[in-house]
């Protein structure tokens, strides 16, 4: 039996904390045979644990406690603690693992509740199990979210060589914002959904670029943000922004524009990995 998971974006800058994407790099989980114990064997570092206390047999046995122990196999192209999703993905495996080995029957609603339960916010578990561009709001315990058809182009990910929790991402967001200033941010995140809906990439990409939400008091964590949004709107490119709590940074450009954009992306000074991605448009 095996399991796919995709990358995720989450945010898209304005949508912070509801608007995500799937992308088309993976975590693929193998069940390989019964044993007496839990064992994960995977190349992923020494970091991550090969047996019960990973993320991922502790996800499935909460759902399903009584599933038999097995050996595993776990490969991942998705980077860690760089804003794509890494541990997302991991939650969602477990979740599906424990839906196939368990026979859980669970719809594609209950898994966004579960995961979203579990992650805290649902902008990168629900387009890991949905696909493609997910809305989602996580309001008095319940998720509402609609799954759309994301607008063709190609997702260019600069990924810098630094690990950023989203934790230390997230502690540098204030408390409160003046109630006039989320009016506007929010006004924001609307018409970049509404663009996005309409298939009006240059307008969502420009929306994409003035969140208010979070990326303003994020940049002392991610200075190369600028930089890259300077080139995107050089070339072309439809717009530049966090992914998730960064560090990585999203390009989003028209097919033509991309290598040109790889090109420019490749002299800057830093330490980085440059993936050309689309958008994954099935989930697990
Ligand atoms: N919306 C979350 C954040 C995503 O920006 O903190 C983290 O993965």
């Amino acid at each position: 039996m095996k399991i796919r998971i995709p990358a995720t974006s989450a945010n898209l800058g304005p949508g912070f904390d509801s608007c995500g994407i799937a992308l088309s790099q993976y975590l693929n989980i193998e069940v390989l045979e019964e044993a007496k114990e839990w064992k994960i064997v995977h190349t992923l570092g020494s970091d991550i644990p090969s047996d019960s206390t990973n993320l991922l047999i502790q996800t499935a046995l909460k759902l399903a406690p009584d599933l038999s122990p097995k050996v595993l196999k776990m490969t991942s192209d998705i980077p860690l603690a760089r804003g794509l999703g890494s541990s997302s993905s991991v939650i969602v495996g477990g979740i599906e693992l424990a839906n196939r080995l368990g026979n859980l029957n669970l719809s594609q609603k209950e898994k966004v509740q579960i995961a979203t339960e579990m992650e805290g916010h649902p902008d990168n578990v629900a387009p890991a199990i949905c696909g493609d561009f997910v809305v989602a709001s996580y309001v008095d315990g319940q998720v509402y979210s609609v799954k759309h058809h994301f607008p063709l182009c190609d997702v260019i990910a600069y990924i810098p060589d630094v690990h950023l929790l989203t934790s230390e991402s997230r502690s540098v967001l204030p408390a409160s914002i003046p109630y006039k200033e989320a009016v506007q941010a929010s006004s924001i995140a609307n018409v970049m959904i509404a663009a996005i809906l309409n298939g009006n990439l240059p307008l969502a990409g420009l929306m994409m670029e003035k969140d208010r939400w979070h990326e303003a008091y994020r940049k002392k964590l991610v200075p190369h943000l600028d930089q890259i949004r300077n080139l995107s709107q050089k070339i072309g490119a439809y717009g530049a922004f966090l992914s998730g709590a960064g560090p990585t940074v999203l390009i989003l450009t028209p097919e033509e524009k991309t290598d040109q954009m790889v090109q420019e992306l490749e002299k800057l000074p830093i330490s980085a990995a440059i993936n050309v991605m689309s958008i994954d448009q099935e989930g697990i």
